[in-house]
């Protein structure tokens, strides 16, 4: 369903200038603690990400593939690049002004601006139960404790039980308390958590996980106020 058009300026000077970077200035700007960064993901980082896509889904029915955190839709295109032709891809972006940057984009996604948080209300907009891929550049770093349990149980819970959920990780903040509890919730949240090699080239470096088997217990969701 998608457009592939995408460019993809390998050189951070150029990402930077091009591709909307006034938008995401813009939104950093207003909502530093949300955005987190002042450069979108590069290519590299985003083919990491989206390499989770491919042969997502079951025969006889189209894949869901939710970004979460799609900004001007860096990951975006590149998720699309991924995805069959019949996947469903649902983008999530809680600024309005890069949502509607992504919308122009006319990628073929469905852009919502929303927060996360709202995931499981999204999906029954779009008429979807639960997720194949949730791919997340969410600035996990900058959340609290309980912010990133609540975000991990929703997406988790949000996930079909053999579903893969995908997120970015800054590699100079490794060691940083909120970057280890990150790691730690994610292997509360899922039976398999897989790191993947730091991409040194990338500005800032980062690396992604990519966990598999969520394992939300029902006392985690009744505590989740958002469900
Ligand atoms: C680090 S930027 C990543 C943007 C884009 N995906 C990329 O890779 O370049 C994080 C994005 O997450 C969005 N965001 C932060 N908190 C959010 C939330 N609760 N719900 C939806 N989007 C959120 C921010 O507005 C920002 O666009």
């Amino acid at each position: 369903m998608a457009s592939h058009s995408a460019s993809h300026p390998q050189d951070p000077v150029q990402r930077a200038l091009g591709g909307g970077w006034g938008t995401f200035l813009a939104a950093a700007a207003r909502s530093p603690r949300d955005v987190g960064t002042l450069l979108p993901s590069g290519p590299e980082l985003a083919q990491r990400l989206a390499a989770v896509v491919a042969g997502a889904g079951q025969a006889g029915r189209p894949a869901v593939v939710v970004e979460v955190g799609a900004g001007g839709g860096a990951v975006t295109a590149a998720i699309v690049r991924e995805a069959g032709r019949d996947a469903v891809v649902i983008a999530v972006e809680k600024d309005p002004g890069l949502a509607e940057r992504l919308r122009s984009r006319e990628l073929g996604v469905r852009v919502v601006t929303a927060d996360a948080a709202t995931l499981p209300a999204i999906l029954a907009d779009h008429g979807v139960d639960r997720a194949d891929v949730i791919v997340s550049v969410l600035p996990w770093s900058l959340f609290g404790p309980r912010q990133q349990r609540e975000f991990l149980t929703i997406f988790a819970a949000a996930l079909r039980s053999d579903g893969v959920f995908t997120a970015a990780a800054y590699s100079l903040g490794y060691w940083t308390p909120a970057a280890r509890r990150f790691r730690c919730e994610l292997e509360r949240t899922f039976g398999e958590v897989l790191p993947t090699r730091t991409l040194w080239r990338h500005l800032p470096p980062a690396m992604t996980y990519v966990c598999r088997r969520p394992e939300v217990t029902d006392e985690d969701i009744t505590a989740d106020p958002n469900r």
